[in-house]
Parts: C-alpha cells; structure tokens; sequence
C-alpha cells in the first residue's frame, strides 16, 4: 500500500457533516453584513510581501515569524494573505474605490499564518471582514460595533462574548505615550519577561498585552495610554462610548487592549469569550485613519473588524448544538432493467417541477430490501418505487418511512402533486 499522504498541521478539512453549521454561520454573516448597506469585495489570496510589511509593520509577530512567504518563479517575494484589510485597502485604491468617497466594504475568506496550532488557532483559518472607508465620525465606528453585538444575537451566542473596548489615540500621542512606557518599563527591567525584554526594544504597547500572569501587576500599575489621549481622540473616544450605551450595548474598558497589527488609531476593540483557554478573542478591529494613504491612497479614514469563523464553530458546536446532516427527503429505489432505464429520466422531470425537493436517487443498485435499508439510513421522508410492477401500470410508490401508512400508488402527475401539497 502507498502512503497516506496527510493534510499540512495546522489546515484543516471541512467535513460533510460540519459544512451545513458552516454555511448557515456564513449566510447570516452575509446577510447581517448587507443588510447594513455592505457589499461584497474579493481578492486574491497571494500577495506582494511588501503590502503586509508596510501595513501590519515590520516588527509585529505576523510579519516577522508567520507569514507564509516564498519567492514565485520571477524571483517576486509573495506571501499568502494573513489577514484582509491591507489587502482591501490595496484592491481599493488600485481600482479608485476609496478616493473621496464613502465604501462600505465586506469580504470572506482563508488567511494564513504560521502559528502553533492548537483549538482555535491554526494556520489556515476564515475571516470575515467588514471595513468602511470614507467616514471620520464615531457614529460610523458605532456602526460597527453594534453590526458585530447584532452576528452574536443572530447566531444566538450574544451571551457567551464580552466587549472589550479601548483608545489608542492620535500616532503623535501614542508616540508620547511610548516613550512613557519604555521609562516605565525601563525602570522595572528585571521583573520583565523575555518576551517582553524583546518587545522593550521593538514594539512596548505590546507589552500590555502580555497573558504571562507574572507580569499582570507591573502592567497594571502602569501609564495608561486612555490618560494620554489627544483632545479630539478623547472626544471621539466620549462619543462612541455614548452611542454605544444609548443602544444598550455593555462593554468593558481595556486600557490593556494594543491589538497586535500597526496600522490603528483611536477605537479598537475585541469581543472575547467567556470560555477558558488561550484562543478567546472571536473578533477584533478599530479605526486605521492612517493605512490608506501610507499605502499610496490619498488620507481616507476607516475602520473595520474581522470575525474569526472557526472560533464562532466552535462555540456554536459546544454550546448551541444545531441539527447537523442533511437528509434527503425522498429516496429512489429502482429495480428491474426497464426501471434502470426509465428511472432517472422520471426523476429528472420530477426534480424539474420540484425544484426545493431534496431526492436521493439510490445509483448502488442491488436488490429491494439492500435498497430500502439504504433508504431507511438516509433519513428520508419517503421511499420512490419503481419496479417492473409500476412500470407496466405507469405508476410510483411511495412508502412512508417515518409513519405507520399505508404505501400510496401514484402516476407521475399525482406524485408531483402529493409532495408540492407536503409544501417541500
Ligand atoms: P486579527 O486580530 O489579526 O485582526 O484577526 C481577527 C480575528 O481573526 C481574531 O480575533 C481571530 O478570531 C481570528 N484569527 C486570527 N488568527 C487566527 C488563527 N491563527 N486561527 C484562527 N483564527 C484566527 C485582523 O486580521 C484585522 N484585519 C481586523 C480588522 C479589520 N481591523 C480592521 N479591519
């Protein structure tokens, strides 16, 4: 025997039993998003290296250890998208959707990173992105907001995620507020971890986001970034908080919450779940008042989120358990060569005036009782018979396979009619 040739860790197979949960969470992303006024956009999921660098930043874990990059057969350094909005911003520019005026954009899709895998996180997973251009007002991150808390109540997992909220502020503040952090962190250098030693020197906002439980009390008690805010990022910070509460929404302040990617301003903010484990944030997002024109569009304000897929499954699959498995909801039995031959010819007419009709048509063959097993498997509603019999009286039967009723002979006509009047 050959060997098995296995998937790569980290990329996982969606099974036909998983895929109808998948699609029901896809289509209510989807129509929640429209229903907001979103289209659709998509894009490759190859893309120049440079794209992610420049917007991400060089210094991030995404771009420096988990990107997968290669060089393709022009010696071009590509890398598969880990993530969309450097990606929607470039496609928006390229093809003049951003400039002076308002886009309010959605896509989805796999995005790669070369993480360790474990529950929840894996190199490659779906995102749903939702990104609106064009507005500067606090009413539009709102907006945004509040598109997200209305996914978890269509999904029905509203009570099983937290809003975390938070300010980053101007680029200008935030840069005064760095060099706060670094004396601050500068003065307590021994009790810094490794990890943190490192982000000393590259990136210190993402100290704070450290989950190294010994270093939570140093992290506390120092500068917060919501004490250094900008006059016009506190007022925006004021409003959204005010649109958010009019409309009922709770949320947690986290003066802790950095977000791991380079291109935010002011809002950002995460939902997270009230699960145990490591891989709790379920979707992220902010403003990047900055990206569009550090990517060579022209100053845009914009802010955006993304949701997860595989973590919002896995908390549907635990805590929400949807019917899964689709059942046919009629099962065709032929026997007989005239029936084989007559057989999928009638079911083709059939299927033309029952387009909603799920029908299985039993292709395996053998003899009445191996079928009606199979069809008994199936979950079907009813067994379609065709044998000898029906054939020379231009007849189908139909079985109940789910009640004690008596088996009814119908013409073709009749057949129609008896299961558009079951209001398949
Ligand atoms: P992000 O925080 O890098 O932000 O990812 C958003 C979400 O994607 C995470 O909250 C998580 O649910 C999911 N995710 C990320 N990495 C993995 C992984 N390895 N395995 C499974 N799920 C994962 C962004 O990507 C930004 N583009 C979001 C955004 C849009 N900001 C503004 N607009």
């Amino acid at each position: 025997m050959s060997a098995i040739i296995q998937a790569i860790r980290g990329m996982n197979d969606i099974l036909p039993d998983q895929t109808e949960l998948w699609q029901h969470l896809e289509t209510t992303l989807k129509r929640v998003a429209s229903s907001y006024g979103y289209q659709e956009i998509r894009f490759p999921i190859v893309e120049k290296t440079e794209l992610f660098a420049r917007s991400i930043g060089e210094v991030t874990d995404i771009v420096e250890k988990e990107m997968y990059t290669f060089n393709d057969r022009n010696g071009d350094s590509l890398s598969l998208r880990p993530e969309g909005t450097a990606v929607c911003v470039r496609a928006g520019i390229e093809h003049g959707l951003l400039y002076n005026q308002i886009q309010r954009l959605w896509y989805m899709g796999p995005m790669f990173r070369h993480e360790r895998p474990q529950k929840g996180r894996y190199r490659q997973f779906q995102q749903l992105g939702v990104e609106a251009f064009g507005i500067a007002s606090p009413e539009i991150d709102a907006e945004i907001i509040l598109m997200t808390a209305r996914l978890w109540r269509e999904l029905g997992i509203d009570q099983q995620v937290v809003l975390h909220l938070n300010s980053l502020g101007s680029l200008a503040a935030r840069a005064q507020y760095k060099i706060k952090l670094v004396e601050y962190f500068t003065q307590h250098h021994a009790a810094l971890d490794e990890d943190s030693t490192r982000r000393l020197q590259t990136n210190p906002l993402r100290i704070l986001d450290s989950k190294n439980p010994q270093m939570q009390a140093l992290i506390t008690a120092a500068p917060r970034l919501l004490e250094h805010l900008d006059a016009e990022s506190q007022t925006h910070f004021d409003t959204l908080r005010k649109c958010l509460e009019s409309a009922g929404l709770r949320y947690t302040l986290n003066p802790c919450l950095v977000r791991g990617l380079d291109y935010y301003n002011r809002t950002v903010f995460e939902w997270m779940t009230t699960e145990t484990g490591a891989q709790n944030t379920v979707c992220a997002g902010g403003r990047y008042d900055g990206l569009v024109e550090q990517l060579g569009g022209a100053a845009t304000p914009a802010v955006g989120f993304a949701v997860g897929l595989e973590r919002i499954i896995n908390l549907l699959a635990t805590n929400n358990p949807i019917k899964v498995g689709q059942q046919p909801q009629a099962y065709f039995i032929m026997a007989g060569d005239l029936a084989k031959v007559q057989g999928l010819a009638l079911i083709e007419r059939l299927r033309n005036h029952l387009p909603q009709l799920i029908l299985t048509v039993d292709c395996a063959g053998g003899n009445f009782k191996t079928q009606f097993k199979r069809a008994d498997k199936s979950g079907a509603t009813w067994a379609l018979i065709l044998g000898d019999q029906e054939i020379s009286s231009h007849k189908i039967a139909v079985k109940y396979l789910r009640e004690q009723k008596e088996q009814v002979l119908l013409s073709e006509a009749e057949l129609i009619k008896f299961i558009e009047q079951q209001k398949v």
